[in-house]
């Protein structure tokens, strides 16, 4: 294990019921199976699930009592998940009290998740755009989106995208003009507000060049990654192209289009038989899928269109 080169992948998406923990569940067996020490967060607070994808009916320890308790670190209430090599963080048990923990607890926690010794740390984010939400997928290496290819789960995704995007902003914008005007912006729907970050951008410069000189810093940098779940024919397939193609144009956002899932009932069978897709149908073709986006996240490839 080498901690120094720890990796933290954050999956996200704006809708619910995508298949963000479907994947992050086998994204997290794959590492394992590849000789990874793994560790899955489940910090989905409001609807904590991730012990049932592997037919933990119940544990005894959970990220409840790491939100009440200073004395316990991440470690102590990470339990076993049957596949070697990779440890859970069962969620949240009491949805009062922990469904938004404070800002206090949130810092708590994403140092925790940091100083966790394991090859890769996974976290298996809720649906919507709360702030713990995004600052969990911001703090991340590789900051994941689940999307289905229905036009409901791609607004969502943009939702997420944009909040994501403001939400580093006001973080790295210190200066105090300019954190005035990101709130006014973000917070008002002023017909005068810029309507893509390329418009942010030229309001920011006029009023702090150097801010400006960093936002065009952090757009460049902040390139989320994309997964189709749940594709049922060519043109789902396609679906993550033009989210790509939409996001530079209207907000001047590199997406990384990084591969694609098939809709297979073996995904629900799997869940019944209380059992990851990865181990009960290895061969299938959903799997190979999952193996491959799994794939392109650490070699940082993403789907060029074929025509
Ligand atoms: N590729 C797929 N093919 C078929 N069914 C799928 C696929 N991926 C997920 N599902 C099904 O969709 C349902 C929701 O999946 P999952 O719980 O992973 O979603 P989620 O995004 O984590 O939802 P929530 O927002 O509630 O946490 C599950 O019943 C799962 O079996
Ligand atoms: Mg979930």
């Amino acid at each position: 294990m080498n901690t120094a080169k720890k990796k933290i992948w954050a999956i996200a998406g704006g809708k619910g019921g995508v298949g963000k923990s479907f994947l992050s569940t086998n994204l997290a067996i794959d590492l394992a199976q590849k000789g990874n020490e793994v560790a899955l967060i489940d910090a989905d607070f409001g609807g904590a699930n991730l012990h049932t994808f592997f037919g933990v009916s119940y544990s005894r320890v959970s990220i409840s009592d790491f939100i009440k308790s200073s004395q316990l670190a991440l470690e102590d209430i990470m339990i076993p998940t049957g596949i070697p090599g990779l440890r859970l963080a069962s969620g949240a048990h009491d949805v009062i009290g922990s469904a938004n923990p404070k800002q206090m607890q949130q810092s708590r926690l994403i140092k925790a998740i940091q100083g966790v010794q394991a090859d890769y740390v996974l976290i298996d984010l809720g649906a919507g755009i709360a702030s713990h939400t995004l600052d969990l997928f911001l703090m991340a290496n590789s900051g994941i989106l689940i999307t289905a290819p229905e036009p409901t789960s791609v607004e969502n995704t943009y939702r997420f995208i944009k909040s994501a995007f403001y939400r580093k902003l006001k973080n790295v914008m210190v200066h105090s003009g300019v954190r005035a005007f990101l709130e006014q912006v973000t917070e008002s729907k002023h017909e005068d507000n810029p309507k893509t970050p390329a418009e942010l951008i030229y309001k920011i410069s006029e009023i702090n060049a150097q801010a400006g000189e960093t936002l065009k810093y952090e757009i460049a940098a902040f390139k989320p990654k994309v997964v189709l779940n749940q594709v049922r024919t060519p043109n789902d397939v396609r679906v993550g192209f033009s989210m790509k193609q939409a996001s530079m144009k209207y907000f001047g956002i590199n997406l990384d289009y990084v591969g694609f899932v098939e809709y297979d009932s073996l995904a629900l069978q799997s869940i019944r038989a209380r059992q990851p897709v990865l181990i009960h149908a290895p061969d299938a073709v959903v799997s190979g899928s999952i193996r491959r986006v799994g794939h392109n996240i650490r070699q940082n490839f993403h789907l060029v269109p074929t025509n």
